[in-house]
């Protein structure tokens, strides 16, 4: 007999847990970080502050501040094993969210077990991931490691360690305001699977580990560096209609629109658009960016014929895309910079999972059959 459950592909619209972290409301386009409005917070607040803000629910002070920004920037540089395992993985020149994913697992290193309230732990996730992600960039392209700068925010040493040189403080606003507006988005993919492996009463690397697995996907992280591409392939607005016209036709996706919970444009793609047309213009060249706003709007105009009613809207990982090619960052390192970012998101949710855990656990409805019999291995085939 059919059971009467209803089965939800996806989980969509299934709410989990209660979250103070941040709210994400897909009807009115808004998104709500620990309590700010996404667009009071982004371009104000350096990733130090919001970082605070979502782990301790308040801004810190300037004496607050200070001593957890200290505490950060001495937990920056990577282990002997991390470095190892980088140049091995750069020698098969791995991905680097492949490259990440490992040299997260091996932050276990004198961590003891990494306990799920593990300060030292969830201090080093957040200052080693921007340091593993810009030495690995580094030995792919055949150059050494720079050393962190304890005395650089962690936006700015980031791009230090990239570049080799001290960023000017356009780079880090923008940096910054990017990092600030992807620290965390409800129960997305990589976020429920950190809850998930939390809520079995496992460590938080472990957690951490698993989330960069599931942001790898492009369905999730991996869209940005696609969405340029595309931008890169039409490279003239006279282009875009055919261009994009013939990928619908294909049945691909236009990557950098469409969400799963927004039916409004995404709040992230106007701050970032914001953030991206001024470091366009500080470095007084804006084709790029106009560009993309042209592909955006033949993009928009063409979803709304293929799936008309649909509201396939720009989403965050088109104006990321503009915004870290700004920056400098080749594509293969914008899923990384999200995670740079994320992981601070992903400790959060795996402190309130604790606060309130209960074994995450669904059901699965049956649909196969029941009556099989065994056959021996030679009465088979
Ligand atoms: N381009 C073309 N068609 C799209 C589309 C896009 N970007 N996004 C969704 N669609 C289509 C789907 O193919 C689907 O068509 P179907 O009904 O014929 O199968 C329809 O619109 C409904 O989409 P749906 O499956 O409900 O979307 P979803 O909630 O599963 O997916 C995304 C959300 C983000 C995975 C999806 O929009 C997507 O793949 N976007 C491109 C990748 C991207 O930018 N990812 C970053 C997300 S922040």
């Amino acid at each position: 007999m059919a059971s009467e459950r209803i089965v939800r592909p996806g989980l969509e619209g299934v709410a989990a847990a209660e979250t103070r972290l941040s709210s994400v409301d897909g009807r009115a386009g808004e998104l709500v970080i620990a309590g700010f409005p996404l667009e009071e917070l982004a371009g104000r607040a350096t990733f130090e502050e919001t970082v605070y803000l979502l782990w301790r629910d308040a801004l810190p002070d300037a004496r607050e501040l200070e001593a957890f920004r200290r505490e950060l920037a001495e937990r920056r540089a990577p282990a002997p094993a991390v470095l190892e395992v980088l140049q091995a993985a750069a020698r098969q020149k791995l991905p680097v969210m492949d490259a990440l994913r490992m040299a997260a697992g091996l932050l276990s290193l004198g961590a003891g077990g990494a306990a799920p309230d593990d300060a030292d732990a969830v201090l080093r996730l957040v200052a080693a991931f921007p340091t593993i992600v810009a030495a690995y960039a580094r030995l792919l392209d055949g150059r050494a490691p720079i050393a962190p700068r304890p005395d650089l925010p962690h936006a700015a040493n980031y791009l230090y360690m990239l570049f080799g040189a001290p960023p000017l403080p356009e780079r880090v606003r923008a940096l910054e305001t990017y990092l600030n507006t992807v620290v965390d988005h409800g129960f997305n993919a990589s976020t429920f699977a950190a809850r998930v492996i939390m809520s079995t009463q496992s460590d938080l690397i472990s957690a951490i580990v698993g989330a960069v697995g599931a942001l790898k996907g492009p369905l999730h992280g991996g869209a940005p560096g696609p969405a340029l591409d595309t931008v890169f392939e039409i490279g003239s607005a006279e282009r875009a209609e055919a261009v994009l016209r013939g990928k619908l036709a294909r049945g691909e996706r236009l990557m950098g629109f469409g969400h799963r919970v927004y039916r409004v444009r995404d709040p992230r793609a106007d701050v970032l658009a914001e953030a991206a047309e001024r470091l366009y213009r500080a470095a007084a060249d804006t084709k790029l960016y106009e560009l993309a706003g042209r592909v955006e709007r033949t993009a928009l105009a063409l979803l709304e014929e293929h799936k008309p009613g649909r509201n396939l809207k720009t989403n965050v990982e088109f104006y990321t895309a503009l915004l870290l090619h700004g920056l400098d960052l080749p594509t293969g390192l914008f899923a990384p910079t999200f995670a740079v970012s994320r992981v601070a998101g992903w400790i959060a949710h795996c402190f309130e999972q604790q606060g309130q855990n209960r074994l995450i656990r669904p059901d699965a409805e049956y649909v196969g059959v029941k009556n099989r019999r065994w056959l021996p291995l030679e009465q088979r085939g």
